[in-house]
């Protein structure tokens, strides 16, 4: 889940960052005063989820407090790559000598976090990095060790950077670590005229894993765009959207993830990701399918269950009952195997629902439920 730029300056300066004073409004009369309360000259800064604000014009330098609300009124509502801006924020100016790049990031592939650092900062980075990489540091650093003083100077090193960054890039570790980041980034960090080093902006992504331990967030930085997305995660259900046609529902992300690749290997698009867990009951099953089935793109839908600690029939069940609350209303192709199967498949059997068909095989029931999609 990734913060607001002025959630994560708020970090910043509790860990004592220096970041420029800001205010936070959704109000161009309000900006005015706070416009006001900083000075009279102040940034005005979309608060939206993506970066490239500056280059969509969601970032306006007004000369005082009249122009501030004026800058207001124009970003306020303003798209920004599909983000529509909500609120702004107002920051004081700071006179810029330099502007650098510095971030820490989860590498996953090589088990360790990473410092990129640049002294080319500001809001070119991603052309730095593609046509001039050299001018990008990449440090690896050991999660266990951290970031020590010692560390932190070895990376502005790399990346050409002032000696009074060191500082700084101790600190903003303490932010990954302290607040569960998987992502810190500070772009531009600034040295000023009068050689002080400020964060200028700031993207942190919180782990969602650590969501317990961070609830001052709330769920309101929730990183769920699509809608459906976000009503399977209010209900506790691993669920991704996919572009497809064939919605799927399984236990274990391993085996939903073979279905995936099974389905698609019959000709079909898989519509979604959907992981009803390990203790698949009634109610997980009744939620599963009510997100599935509202995805308007869905043609079929594909149940594949191996029953293991959650034998067959209970699965079975939960389908049953699923379907007293949820109405079907594209065909269901299900497949059960492991422990009851057998027991499973007479449930389902019995109960002799007209769209639901069964298969006995994991390749069986892809094939069908990919024929069922694609035919009209
Ligand atoms: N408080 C500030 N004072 C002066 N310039 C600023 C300030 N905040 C941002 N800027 C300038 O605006 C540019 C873009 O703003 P930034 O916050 O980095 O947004 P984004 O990365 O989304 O484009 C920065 O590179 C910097 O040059
Ligand atoms: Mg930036």
């Amino acid at each position: 889940m990734d913060l607001y730029e002025h959630q994560a300056r708020e970090l910043f300066e509790e860990h004592g960052i220096v970041v420029p004073r800001a205010e936070v409004t959704d109000s161009p009369r309000q900006a005015r005063e706070i416009a006001r309360r900083l000075g009279g000259r102040v940034v005005v800064k979309a608060q939206v989820r993506t970066g490239g604000r500056g280059k969509a014009g969601g970032v306006g330098l007004a000369a005082d407090p009249a122009a501030a609300e004026l800058t207001a009124r124009r970003i306020l509502g303003m798209d920004i790559k599909g983000h529509t801006v909500g609120t702004v924020m107002l920051a004081q100016p700071v006179d810029i000598e330099e502007e650098f790049y510095v971030s820490y990031v989860l590498d996953r592939a090589a088990g360790c976090f990473l410092a990129i650092a640049s002294a080319e900062g500001g809001m070119d980075i991603e052309e730095v990095a593609a046509t001039r990489p050299e001018a990008v540091a990449r440090v690896p650093v050991d999660p266990a060790e951290g970031v020590t003083s010692a560390t932190a100077a070895r990376i502005a090193e790399a990346a050409g950077l002032p000696p009074q960054t060191v500082d700084v890039l101790v600190r903003l570790w303490e932010v990954l670590v302290r607040e569960d980041a998987l992502l810190v980034e500070v772009n531009p960090l600034a040295r000023t005229r009068d050689g002080r080093i400020t964060a200028l902006d700031g993207k942190v992504t919180l782990d969602d894993n650590a969501t317990f331990r961070q609830a001052r967030w709330g769920t309101e930085h929730s990183t769920h765009h699509d809608p459906l997305e976000a009503a399977a995660a209010a209900k506790g259900i691993d669920y991704v959207k996919l572009d497809g046609e064939v919605g799927i529902i399984g236990n274990g992300a391993g085996l939903v993830m073979s279905t995936l690749d099974v389905v698609a290997g019959r000709g079909a698009r898989p519509a979604n990701f959907l992981d009803i867990g390990g203790g698949a009951s009634a109610q997980v099953m009744a939620d599963g399918l009510s997100v599935v089935l509202s995805d308007p793109s869905v043609k079929s839908v594909l149940v594949n269950v191996f029953g293991g600690i959650t034998a067959c029939d209970a699965v079975a069940d939960g389908i049953v009952r699923a379907l007293d609350t949820v109405r079907l209303t594209k065909p269901l192709v299900v497949r059960l195997d492991g422990n009851n199967a057998a027991r499973g498949r007479a449930v389902l059997d019995a109960y002799a629902h007209p769209l639901v068909e069964q298969a006995t095989t994991m390749d069986g029931a892809a094939e069908r439920a990919a024929r069922l999609a694609t035919t009209p």
